[in-house]
C-alpha cells in the first residue's frame, strides 16, 4: 500500500522518479486540449474519490483534471455532505470507499484524521492538505523550479518567509529528500514543525532559522511565502501584526539573486504577504506553479497506484 501522507513517504528515489515522470508526461501531451487523455491512458477505468473538509480551487481541479488526463475519473465529495459529517467514523468511511474506488485524496483539518483514514483503507490515500503538511503542492513547486533552472535543485538556496505552516513543513521535507539548503524566517511562535526539521536535518539537509526576512532572502535562488492566516487559523489580528514585517516586496526580492524565482502556493492575499509588483512581476512563477499541480498530481497518483517503474 503506497500512501502519500507526507513527502517522506516517497523517499528520495521516489520523489526523483515522480518529478522526472511528471516532466516527461507533461512534455508528451504538449498541444493536446486539457481534457484529452494522455496517449497511454494509464489509469483507464480507475476512479479517485476526492474528499474536502475545507475549500479548494487548485487541489480540487488539479486532481480531477489529472484523473481525466490519465484516462480515469474523479468523484469529488464535500465531507459535510457525507455521513462523515454526521459522525460515521473515518475508519468505516475508509473501508466503504475502498470498495468503491481505486484511490482517495483528502483535504482534512487534522493530519491525524488522514493517518487514521489511510490506516483503515485498502487503497492508496493522498494528502491534499492538512494542518501539518501539503505534499502534493510541493511536488508542483519542485517541478516548476526544475523547469526554470533546466536542472535539478542541487546547490540551490531556498528562503521561506512567513508562517512555519503546512506548506513550509513540506518544503522542509523536500529539502531533506533532495538536499537543497533552506533558510526560514518566521516570527517567534510561528516556527515550523520541529519533527519535520529534525527529520530533514537527519537526512543531511542544511536548514537555518531566524526572524530576519532580509537575511533569509539574501542571495536566495528561490523565495517562497504563503498566507499569514491559513484555513482553520483563528487568531487573525495577532497574526497580521506579527507577520507585517515579513512581506515579500520589491525591495526584499532585490536582496535575492537577480535570477531568483518567486513562488506562492496560492491563494495569495495581495498587499499582505506579497505585493502585486512581486506576484505579477518577472520573477514570479506562481501561474506555472499552479498549472503544474496537474502534472505533479498525475505522477503522484501513478506512484501511489504502483504504476511508476
Ligand atoms: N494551493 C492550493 O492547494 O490551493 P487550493 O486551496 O485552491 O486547493
Ligand atoms: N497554508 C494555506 C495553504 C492553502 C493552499 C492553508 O492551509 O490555508
Amino acid at each position: 500500500m503506497k500512501h502519500v501522507l507526507n513527502l517522506s513517504d516517497l523517499g528520495p528515489g521516489g520523489l526523483r522518479r515522480v518529478l522526472d515522470h511528471a516532466r516527461a508526461r507533461k512534455t508528451a501531451r504538449r498541444g493536446l486540449p486539457q481534457g484529452a487523455p494522455d496517449s497511454d491512458a494509464p489509469l483507464a477505468g480507475h476512479l479517485l474519490a476526492c474528499i474536502f473538509e475545507k475549500p479548494s480551487t487548485r487541489t480540487r481541479l488539479s486532481f480531477d483534471v489529472a484523473m481525466r488526463q490519465l484516462g480515469g475519473e474523479a468523484i469529488t465529495l464535500a465531507a459535510g455532505d457525507m455521513q462523515l459529517g454526521r459522525g460515521e467514523t473515518l475508519e468505516d468511511t475508509a473501508r466503504v470507499l475502498s470498495g468503491f474506488v481505486d484511490a482517495m485524496m483528502i483535504r482534512a483539518n487534522r493530519h491525524s484524521d488522514v493517518v487514521a483514514l489511510a490506516a483503515a483503507a485498502s487503497i492508496p490515500v493522498l494528502n491534499g492538505l492538512t494542518d501539518l503538511s501539503h505534499p502534493c503542492q510541493i511536488v508542483a513547486d519542485l517541478l516548476t523550479v526544475e523547469e526554470k533552472l533546466g536542472r535539478n535543485t542541487d546547490g540551490t538556496r531556498w528562503a521561506w518567509v512567513g508562517d512555519g505552516n503546512n506548506v513550509c513543513n513540506s518544503i522542509i521535507e523536500a529539502a531533506g529528500l533532495l538536499g537543497f539548503s533552506l533558510t526560514i524566517a518566521a516570527p517567534a511562535g510561528f516556527e515550523p514543525d520541529a519533527a519535520f526539521v529534525a527529520a530533514a536535518q537527519a537526512r543531511g539537509a542544511t536548514i537555518a532559522f531566524g526572524t530576519d526576512p532580509d537575511e533569509a532572502v539574501r542571495n536566495a535562488d528561490v523565495v517562497v511565502t504563503d498566507t499569514w492566516v491559513s484555513m482553520g487559523d483563528t487568531d487573525n489580528a495577532d497574526r497580521r501584526r506579527a507577520f507585517e514585517p515579513y512581506q515579500i516586496n520589491p525591495m526584499r526580492m532585490a536582496l535575492a539573486k537577480p535570477s531568483a524565482i518567486f513562488l506562492h502556493c496560492l491563494p495569495a492575499h495581495r498587499g499582505e504577504e506579497v505585493t502585486d509588483s512581486v506576484i505579477d512581476g518577472p520573477q514570479s512563477l506562481v501561474w506555472e506553479e499552479a498549472a503544474n499541480r496537474v502534472h505533479a498530481q498525475k505522477a503522484l497518483l501513478l506512484w501511489a497506484l504502483g504504476k511508476l517503474s
